[in-house]
């Protein structure tokens, strides 16, 4: 038996339950992992709140993102052994001491990235690594921009992006949220929840606005962000953490410009394994190089996963959260 974070049922972060679970062998074509290190993500919130139904009934382990290494091959798997250190994004089963899982949705971690930066930023790092490169081609001189951009895509986010020579607009919660953005590549940074964040956009651009707008957060701030984009420019609603954007009429994308819209998930741009370890590689490229540090703001014991999800939920985290087990 091992420790694991399991749901008995939706709600809030209490129905989170530390209990021990049994892993079983692992399976043709599967791996069975000793984690060293586990990430919180806000879709770990969706899922235990029911918003995205689990697929795998209840009760269900959490979690979507861990780091480790190999401690049993099922068979058929040749790609990997016992002893490699691998990490996932993947489906859930994540918060857990061990687990079983499939071979060809891990990847293997290069010796300069430590299991923690690697829990800290398979899924979120991943995500920005298509957001920008492949949801819209961010480059020198784009404008960018990012909401929560102190949160744990929004760090990574706007690190990355400054490195590809983009200018960067970031919005967040408090003060001391703008003054870490600032640190980590937002040029500039605008304080939504107490000013209009599209007329500080324009004001900030001279007219100009942007040329794509990464919204992670949803109901809140549409449809205001439409509002912040050129014309032809690309709205990528990528998260929904103040609830999701109510049915609207495709005909606003028209009278605002000719815009574009898409509704990206990670799930589809890393579908096809050679996809996943191109995306998987370029991060590990950036973070390996200094370009790009994970910010590894708050660090629990497994067991209190659920004090994280408060936290995330609560607006409280910034960067990255990752559970020890
Ligand atoms: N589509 C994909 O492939 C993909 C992949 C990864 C993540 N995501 C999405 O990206 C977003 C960020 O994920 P994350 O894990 O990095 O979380 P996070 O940004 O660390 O946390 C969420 C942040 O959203 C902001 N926020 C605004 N309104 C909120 C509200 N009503 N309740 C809670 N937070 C609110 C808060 O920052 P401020 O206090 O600064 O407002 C909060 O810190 C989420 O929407 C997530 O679902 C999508």
């Amino acid at each position: 038996m091992v420790a694991a974070v399991r749901v008995h049922k939706p709600g809030g972060p209490e129905v989170l339950t530390f209990e021990d679970v049994q892993i079983p062998a692992p399976g043709q074509g599967q791996i069975k992992i000793k984690q060293h290190a586990i990430g919180v993500n806000f879709i770990d919130a969706y899922f235990r709140m029911g918003m995205y139904p689990s697929p795998v009934g209840m009760p269900f382990i959490a979690g979507n993102e861990s780091a480790g290494e190999v401690i049993a091959v099922g068979p058929g798997v040749t790609d990997f052994k016992v002893g490699d250190r691998v990490a996932y994004v993947g489906p859930l089963g994540g918060y857990a001491a061990e687990r079983v899982f499939a071979a060809d949705r891990a990847v293997k971690l290069p010796d300069n990235i430590t299991y923690e930066q690697a829990a800290g930023m398979m899924l979120k790092g991943m995500t920005a690594q298509y957001l920008l490169n492949r949801t819209y081609k961010v480059g020198k001189g784009t404008v960018v921009l990012m909401h929560a951009a102190a949160g744990g895509v929004g760090l990574i986010l706007c690190q990355w992006a400054n490195h590809l020579g983009a200018t960067v607009i970031g919005t967040v919660g408090t003060k001391e949220k703008a003054e870490l953005a600032k640190k980590n590549g937002a040029h500039h940074t605008i304080l939504y929840r107490d000013e209009d964040f599209a007329a500080k956009v324009k004001e900030i651009t001279g007219g100009k606005l942007c040329d794509v707008v990464y919204d992670g957060i949803g109901k809140a701030t549409f449809p205001g962000s439409l509002d912040c984009l050129r014309p032809l420019g690309y709205f990528v609603s990528f998260g929904s953490a103040s609830g999701q954007i109510d049915a609207f009429n495709i005909n606003i994308l028209q009278a605002k410009g000719s815009l574009f819209a898409t509704r990206p998930t990670l799930n589809t741009y890393v579908a096809k394994r050679d996809d996943l370890v191109a995306t998987a590689g370029d991060l590990f490229k950036v973070v390996g190089s200094g370009a790009v540090k994970i910010p590894i703001k708050f660090k629990y014991p497994l067991k209190d996963a659920a004090k994280a999800h408060k936290e995330i939920e609560g607006r409280e985290t910034t960067g990255s959260i990752v559970l020890i087990p």
